[in-house]
């Protein structure tokens, strides 16, 4: 009874105010009613967002997407690739008929999740994704990461991100149930387990953000191990910071 009851408390405190609540990590898909040709709208979606949209299965496929989407092949023989990464595609709920030869982009339309393809001067509306969770994929220790998440990009451009608080990027801090799922999902592509934004610092476990850090469920009083990793099972560890991890990057709320 008693070890039950050890295990339930952090959850409980975990889990009240979040419950149900989709994690602000995910990807979010913004709709642009600009009417461009496919490089148009990729350069718009880069500067203003991440990039034209990436659908990589059924699930994420949305009958709410339509205008450019981020897939495109430099020639008819080539592979479909997506914008952002230049990962190949692997997903195509082609429409009947589609792609023909010399049509190299590839949209939607409101009524359906089939994909036609175009040629990419045509002009077309378009939907732009940002990304909230990065899974940095270098070996750093656990200050390095938090270093190359600040660089990742400066809110004014003209400042270095390294300046107080110039940074639109840091470790990730994990709140919310979904938010942990999300970094999970995310962390899969790690061959390990990865390096968040947990921290034991003047006695207590605090995310980098100046959260306070999950409750009790690692440990209270660790002697050399004041950093915290996200196994890829979901659960949270501590390390020695001096470890080199893999590590999640996230864009902090704008305050
Ligand atoms: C996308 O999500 C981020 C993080 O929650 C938020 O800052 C941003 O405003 C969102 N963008 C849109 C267009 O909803
Ligand atoms: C980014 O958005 C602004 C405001 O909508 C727009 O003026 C600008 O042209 C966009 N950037 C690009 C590269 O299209
Ligand atoms: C779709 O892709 C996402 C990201 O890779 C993955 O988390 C999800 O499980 C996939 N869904 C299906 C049905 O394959
Ligand atoms: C097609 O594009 C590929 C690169 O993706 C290039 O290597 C190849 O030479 C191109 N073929 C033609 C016919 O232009
Ligand atoms: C898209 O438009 C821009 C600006 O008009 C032009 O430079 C570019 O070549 C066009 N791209 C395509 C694929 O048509
Ligand atoms: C990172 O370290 C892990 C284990 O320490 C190793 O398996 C992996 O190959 C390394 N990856 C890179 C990109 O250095
Ligand atoms: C994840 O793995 C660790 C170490 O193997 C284990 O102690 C923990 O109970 C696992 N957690 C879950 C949620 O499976």
């Amino acid at each position: 009874m008693r070890r039950e009851i050890c295990i339930l408390v952090p959850l409980l405190l975990l889990l009240p105010p979040v419950c149900g609540q989709v994690s602000r990590l995910r990807p979010n898909v913004t709709f642009h009613k600009y009417l461009m040709n496919w490089t148009q709208a990729q350069l718009y979606c880069r500067e203003n967002h991440t990039d034209l949209v990436t659908i990589r299965n059924e699930t994420e496929n949305l009958d709410k997407f339509h205008g450019w989407i981020g897939l495109y092949r430099e020639n008819t023989s080539s592979d479909w690739k997506w914008s952002r990464g230049d990962v190949i595609a692997t997903y195509f709920p082609w429409k009947k008929d589609h792609p023909k030869d010399g049509e190299n982009c590839a949209f939607t339309k409101e009524d359906g999740k089939q994909w036609l393809a175009t040629k990419c001067e045509s002009h077309n509306q378009f939907m732009c994704y940002e990304e909230n969770l990065v899974l940095v994929k270098e070996n750093e220790t656990w200050e390095d990461a938090l270093m190359h998440c600040r660089t990742l990009e400066a809110v004014d451009q003209s400042k270095p991100a390294t300046d107080y608080q110039n940074h639109r990027y840091d470790l990730a801090t994990l709140l919310t149930v979904d938010d942990l799922t999300f970094a999970q999902e995310t962390a899969q592509e790690a061959p390990h387990e990865v390096w968040t934004g947990l921290r034991y610092l003047a006695g207590q476990w605090v995310w980098v953000g100046g959260e306070p850090g999950p409750p009790k469920n690692i440990n209270s009083c660790p002697t050399q191990r004041f950093c915290g990793i996200l196994r890829k099972n979901g659960s949270l560890d501590i390390r020695d910071c001096m470890q080199k991890r893999f590590f999640l990057c996230y864009k902090k709320p704008s305050s």
